[in-house]
């Protein structure tokens, strides 16, 4: 029978229950590594040409060396995919600084090639509608950990959202230093206040968000207002319309602040059009465009 979590551990597909990481690798002792989440889309890898440039941004923001041109990891995702023959899959692309001598911080003591890991998993159903909370704990600043880089030290994130899912919300909201909104956990946020969709700056310290430049564009191409700039937890709090986007999210409209029901607890007008017709144009995406070019540069 096949199964369906697959990891392939440098270029060796295995079940991911069976794949093993040294316990000297960078990436578990420090979470020195780097990753991307891409999904497919009636079975076609979805914006991975983004993706993968945004592994290597990530990387250069760590000075790890990729050893792996996108087409060596195109083939590698390719081949777990095919093995894994999921209907639609999540994969996770992970390049860790790979195992050192010692477990000790120094870059002189790490291998000088990264230790490759892709998870492949079949897609999740979306999580529930967010209900944010807006959280103590601050976003990593940009001179610290830029969270445009998007290494495998998550524990900003995941300290941020236990905190939100402790006061009871399913997402936190997170700010930085100066008091403006930066992001979610796991995804970008968009505010609908005045007839524009304003979004947080990259100047904020976010992850520049596939789906959020996705989103913009869309939004855009449909005539609607957008604008990049600083939000304050008020402007949230006075906002028309709040939602997130991610990877596994799409356009997801937020119901809850702080406590508070948005539109009765419900999907506001706005952001439910929105959600499906920005989910039919990304399949669009992913079967005209970005599965037949994946095939082609995998080809020989
Ligand atoms: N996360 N912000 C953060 C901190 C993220 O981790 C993510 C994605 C996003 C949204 O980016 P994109 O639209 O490119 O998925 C924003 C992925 C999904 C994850 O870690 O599971």
């Amino acid at each position: 029978m096949a199964t369906t979590h697959l990891c392939n551990l440098d270029g060796v597909i295995l079940p991911e229950a069976d794949a093993r990481i040294p316990v000297l690798d960078r990436g578990f002792l420090f979470g020195d590594s780097v990753y991307e989440v891409i999904r497919t889309r009636r079975g076609e890898l979805f914006v991975w040409r983004e993706h993968l440039q945004r592994l290597r941004d990530s990387a250069a923001g760590i000075a790890l060396d990729l050893d792996l041109d996108d087409r060596a990891v195109l083939r590698r995702v390719l081949a777990t995919l095919a093995a894994a023959g999921n209907a639609d899959s999540y994969v996770r692309i992970i390049a860790t600084r790979g195992a050192g001598t010692a477990p000790n911080i120094d870059l002189a003591t790490a291998p000088g090639h990264p230790c490759w890991v892709i998870l492949v998993r079949p897609l999740p159903a979306p999580p529930p509608r967010p209900r944010l909370v807006v959280v103590d704990r601050l976003r990593n600043d940009r001179r610290a950990l830029d969270p445009a880089t998007k290494s495998g030290n998550y524990l900003n994130n995941v300290l941020g959202l236990a905190e939100a899912k402790r006061k009871g919300g399913t997402d936190c909201v997170l700010l930085n230093a100066q008091g403006h909104v930066t992001e979610a956990s796991t995804a970008n946020l968009f505010a609908l206040l005045g007839g524009t969709f304003v979004t947080p700056p990259l100047l904020a310290g976010i992850l520049a968000g596939i789906t959020r430049a996705l989103a913009v564009d869309f939004l855009r191409a449909r005539g609607e207002r957008v604008a990049e700039r600083d939000l304050t937890a008020a402007d949230l709090r006075a906002a028309d319309e709040l939602f997130l986007t991610s990877t596994l999210r799409d356009i997801a409209p937020v119901t809850h602040l702080d406590g508070r029901a948005l539109h009765g607890g419900a999907t506001g007008p706005r952001g439910a059009a929105l959600a499906s017709a920005f989910a039919a144009h990304c399949d669009q995406l992913a079967t005209t465009r970005d599965g037949p070019a994946a095939r082609r540069l995998a080809g020989d």
